[in-house]
């Protein structure tokens, strides 16, 4: 299958879609990750990207157009992806839908993830993600066997800059002004599928393998 997943900052995009890159055998693609290990190394893209990324706006689109598209023609017409955090707007939405037919694929699904604001600040608020191997913690919900060190390689863990509850503010505003009105873009395509996402993670990823096996049933 090729997905998108979409939802606010907190919402569980990049836990799901690790789970389900696992479970469907799906490349994850994630722009986030992508943003942030190109601000790690100093590229000419993190440097550009940089300051949007730390203060909860989003980066400029172009700056993300070729490294997508670049992503998307090494996989190949064969092979099956998830986007995690694109698009993130409708430009980016349209250019998505202009590019795929060129590479002979469609996107099956756009799953949006549904959690109330309590529970995304609450979540944002508490992540913590290892220095060195990028595992992701949760202070309440998932804390490190040591306090403030990585269980698997014994790095010190960091708040993301973003993470600031000034910055989950400005994420939040973010999304409702760009990301928002994407969703209406896939509702009238009919290719929208919304789950309510505020329970455990293993729940979550129940209700949206379920919903995956209708949309794999209504393609037969
Ligand atoms: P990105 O990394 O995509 O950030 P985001 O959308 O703000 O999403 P997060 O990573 O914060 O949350 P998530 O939904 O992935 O949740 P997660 O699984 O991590 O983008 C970062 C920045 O890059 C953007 O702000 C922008 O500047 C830029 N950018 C990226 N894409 C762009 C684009 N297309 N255009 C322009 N700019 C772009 O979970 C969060 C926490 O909750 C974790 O601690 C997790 O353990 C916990 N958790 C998850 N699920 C559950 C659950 N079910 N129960 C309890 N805890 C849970």
């Amino acid at each position: 299958m090729r997905l998108i997943l979409m939802g606010p900052p907190g919402s569980g995009k990049g836990t799901q879609a690790k789970l389900l890159a696992g479970r469907e055998h799906l490349t994850h693609l994630s722009t986030g990750d992508m943003l942030r290990e190109a601000i790690r190394s100093g590229s000419e893209l993190g440097l550009k990207a940089r300051d949007a990324v730390e203060g909860g706006k989003l980066v400029s689109d172009d700056l993300l157009y070729d490294i997508i598209e670049a992503r998307l023609r090494e996989l190949g017409s064969d092979k099956c992806f998830i986007l995690d955090g694109f698009p993130r707007n409708l430009r980016q939405a349209e250019f998505l839908e202009s590019t795929l037919p060129r590479m002979g694929i469609g996107i099956d699904a756009a799953i949006l993830l549904d959690v109330p604001r309590g529970s995304l600040l609450k979540r944002l608020s508490g992540r913590r993600v290892c220095s060195h191997c990028g595992k992701e913690y949760h202070l309440e919900f998932s804390p490190p066997k040591v306090d403030g060190i990585c269980d698997v390689c014994g790095n010190k863990l960091y708040q993301r800059e973003d993470d600031r509850p000034e910055k989950i503010e400005e994420r939040l505003k973010t999304y409702d002004e760009a990301t928002l009105p994407m969703v209406e873009f896939y509702r009238n395509r009919g290719l929208l599928v919304e789950i309510e996402a505020d329970g455990g993670i293993e729940d979550v990823l129940q209700r949206i393998l379920d919903s995956l096996d209708k949309v794999k049933q209504g393609r037969v």
